[in-house]
């Protein structure tokens, strides 16, 4: 803590704009592109490291979630993070830990918290804790985790963060599937399933967007994930805004959701129309 604290006295002396990166380590192209639009944002970056095991249930892979710290902050020096903030699970949650931050409205849209119940409060006490140690006047994240994104939005509005939120667009492999730390669990054969998620999303948004009736062409969408080998989760369109159900892209802005299981892993991804 006293050299984040020193360094944010010096930088806000200075009157430098600072960034804030929240992560979970285990850095790949996605998390190190909202490394650099941070940077055009503010003067300073931070990328905060912590697996925060407030987020995962007991059944979940916390044990085993992929911990690279070294090569984290090697591949920080690409993009020039100013600062790496990993404080471990004893100085943020130390005994007698007490205070939890439980989001509702977009938290409890029928999407991951149907799967996993106690998910944000554990993101939105934790990046709320994040938000405060670093005081910075951005932070960037992800539209790859769409649902966590309107939370920590409405989390930073609710709570009077001075912080503002900036999303980031998803960055993707050749074949669409969408970058993340869970892809290294995937075995030869379910990497080559994987793209089906991107590839659903983009023909479904196509269809939707020429008018074919939503409640067909998500029930096609999800025929063909579970012909891919997923065990399906949801795949749903929401307005892009709320999170709540939408008959008609005339409604609004709309978001396709989906999240499914190949073998052990767990997928998440979303689109717009
Ligand atoms: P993590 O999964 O490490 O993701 C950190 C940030 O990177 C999130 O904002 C996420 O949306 C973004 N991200 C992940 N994959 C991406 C991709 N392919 N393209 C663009 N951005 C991507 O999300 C978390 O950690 C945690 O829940 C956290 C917010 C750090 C709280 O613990």
């Amino acid at each position: 803590m006293p050299a984040l604290k020193n360094a944010l006295a010096q930088w806000r002396g200075e009157d430098e704009r600072i960034a804030l990166v929240p992560t979970m380590g285990a850095l790949h192209q996605g998390h190190l592109t909202l490394v650099r639009l941070a940077q055009r944002r503010a003067d300073r970056v931070i990328v905060s490291i912590f697996v925060n095991p407030a987020q995962f249930a007991p059944h979940e892979d916390f044990k085993t979630y992929p911990r690279t710290f070294a090569a984290d902050v090697r591949a920080l020096a690409g993009p020039g993070a100013d600062l790496v903030w990993a404080p471990n699970a004893e100085s943020m949650y130390p005994g007698g830990f007490a205070t939890q931050v439980v989001p509702e409205g977009s938290a409890k849209a029928g999407l991951e918290d149907a799967s996993r119940p106690h998910f944000f409060a554990g993101v939105a006490t934790v990046v709320a804790k994040l938000l405060i140690q670093c005081a910075p006047d951005v932070a960037v994240f992800g539209e790859k985790d769409f649902q966590q994104l309107k939370v920590v939005m409405q989390l930073a509005r609710d709570l009077d963060l001075p912080t503002r939120i900036i999303p980031a667009p998803t960055v993707r492999e050749a074949d669409g599937l969408a970058l993340s730390s869970r892809n290294r669990y995937l075995s030869p054969a379910e990497r080559q399933a994987a793209p089906t998620l991107h590839r659903v999303l983009a023909d479904s948004a196509q269809a939707i967007a020429a008018v074919a009736s939503i409640h067909s062409v998500l029930r096609k969408g999800r025929q063909t994930v579970e012909g891919a080998g997923f065990i399906l989760d949801y795949l749903e369109a929401r307005h892009a805004e709320t999170l709540a159900p939408i008959a008609s892209i005339r409604e609004g802005p709309m978001r396709l959701l989906v999240a499914a299981k190949i073998g052990k892993t767990r997928l998440i991804d979303n689109i717009g129309i």
